[in-house]
């Protein structure tokens, strides 16, 4: 598939020569007689520099269709459990035992914000085993979606994407979407973002090169298909599923130009930054997207990632550090064994450490590390992650009655031994 290369870019493509209309935003006729529909992702007169819009030239305006009505959502959006100060983690979830598609396979964890406004983000987890017949929007936030296992084919308004596991996929709130899975099944993670949109990272002292560079994000080209066969369209509106028939596929958009794009990157191509003396910087970083705050500094959520890279730093205790932090940690795991951890932390599981809940490696990593001859070496073969919000996620019940709950989590810190020597 060809793409397009580049972060915020106001990107042009067509998909049939000429499509695309030179010259100005909404003219009266169309080149093939499309419709131009502008699809915003903030509001008009945000700073230039915040400003998300897109122009879709499509074979119908999206307005033609009928009532939605709400359908089931099994365990997404809630209801949500109280509020709990446990460190919690979670086995994989099981496979699906009915036929299930990416967006009947959609249970969510945990939530810290309510979709009416405009911060906040919900953790969702999605195991599926079917390709979808069917296209979904969600109006309540952007998908950050980072697939665990299986590859996802997602045609898009604006185009298609190939996205493998190690790979991250954003899709703007509001475009319409289907996900079919080539490899007959997935699973993954998905950060639904309900505050200002992913961004990369200033990099401050780190200078022009470093992290996630712009080029390496990749957006689709334009492509449509013209169907007239009937579509059920889900949308996702304040935590529920309404669905609607239309009757044509509504991914008919022919050209486009703009900038509310969806995009993947490829984690592979993160540029680690870390010591090379002694210590270790804070996670942050390891942050691939962010979501600001008004506040200078303070994300609504950041995504961070844990790739290969080699740890070289001397007189170091070379592990995540115990800490207590006033962020919100959700992490997963894509592959390998994350280096905080010996056991437990699964490919395709989960864990929340809430603000100020005390964690850090468990103790047989502790025990290792203290002892280690640190020489260099090459943290290899792994690809963990972590959600790190400003709010406090409250947990759904799906998540704190479910059978992959673990038990007993606090246990991965009991054997800590007491290493004090006593004044001399
Ligand atoms: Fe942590």
């Amino acid at each position: 598939m060809d793409m397009l290369s580049g972060f915020g870019n106001e990107f042009a493509t067509e998909a049939l020569p000429g499509a695309l209309p030179q010259g100005m935003n909404s003219p009266q006729k169309p080149p093939y007689g499309l419709y131009a529909e502008q699809l915003s992702g903030t509001a008009f007169t945000v700073p230039r520099t915040e400003a998300r819009r897109t122009w879709l030239y499509k074979i119908r305006p999206s307005a033609g269709h009928g009532e939605f009505r709400r359908v089931a959502q099994g365990g997404l959006c809630g209801p949500l459990a109280g509020h709990n100060p446990n460190r919690l983690r979670w086995n994989p979830l099981p496979e699906p035992a009915e036929p299930t598609d990416f967006v009947a396979g959609l249970v969510t964890l945990g939530m810290n914000g309510a979709p009416d406004e405009p911060h906040g983000i919900s953790v969702h987890l999605y195991v599926a085993n079917q390709s979808m017949r069917r296209v979904f929007m969600n109006a309540d936030g952007e998908l950050l979606v980072v697939p665990q296992a299986g590859r996802l084919l997602v045609s898009t308004e604006c185009g298609r994407l190939l996205v493998s596991p190690g790979e991250l996929l954003v899709i703007p709130c509001g475009m319409k979407f289907r996900v079919e899975l080539p490899d007959g099944n997935a699973r993954g993670y998905i950060a639904e973002n309900h505050g200002a949109a992913f961004r990369i990272p200033d990099l401050g002292p780190i200078g022009a090169n470093g992290l996630a560079n712009p080029r390496d994000f990749l957006s689709p080209v334009a492509w449509y298909e013209e169907s007239d066969a009937p579509c059920e369209l889900v949308q996702k509106y304040q935590g529920a599923l309404w669905a609607t028939t239309l009757a044509h596929s509504p991914l008919d958009v022919v050209a486009w130009h703009g900038n509310n794009v969806p995009y993947k990157y490829d984690m592979a191509n993160f540029m680690v930054i870390n010591t090379v003396s002694f210590d270790h910087p804070d996670p942050s970083i390891f942050t691939v997207l962010t979501s600001p705050t008004d506040t200078a500094g303070v994300a609504n959520m950041d995504f961070v990632i844990f790739p290969p890279r080699w740890m070289v730093a001397e007189n170091t205790f070379r592990p995540p550090w115990f800490h207590r932090n006033t962020m919100n940690e959700c992490m997963g795991l894509i592959r390998g064994v994350y280096d905080g951890k010996a056991e437990g932390f699964l490919p395709g599981g989960v864990s929340l450490h809430p603000r100020m809940s005390a964690h850090g490696p468990d103790a047989p990593t502790t025990e290792r590390a203290i002892a280690a001859d640190l020489k260099p070496h090459k943290v290899d073969g792994t690809l963990a992650f972590m959600f790190e919000t400003s709010g406090v996620l409250r947990p759904s019940r799906f998540f704190m009655e479910g059978a992959h709950l673990q038990q007993n989590y606090d246990a991965a810190w009991a054997g800590i031994a007491k290493t004090f020597t006593g004044a001399k």
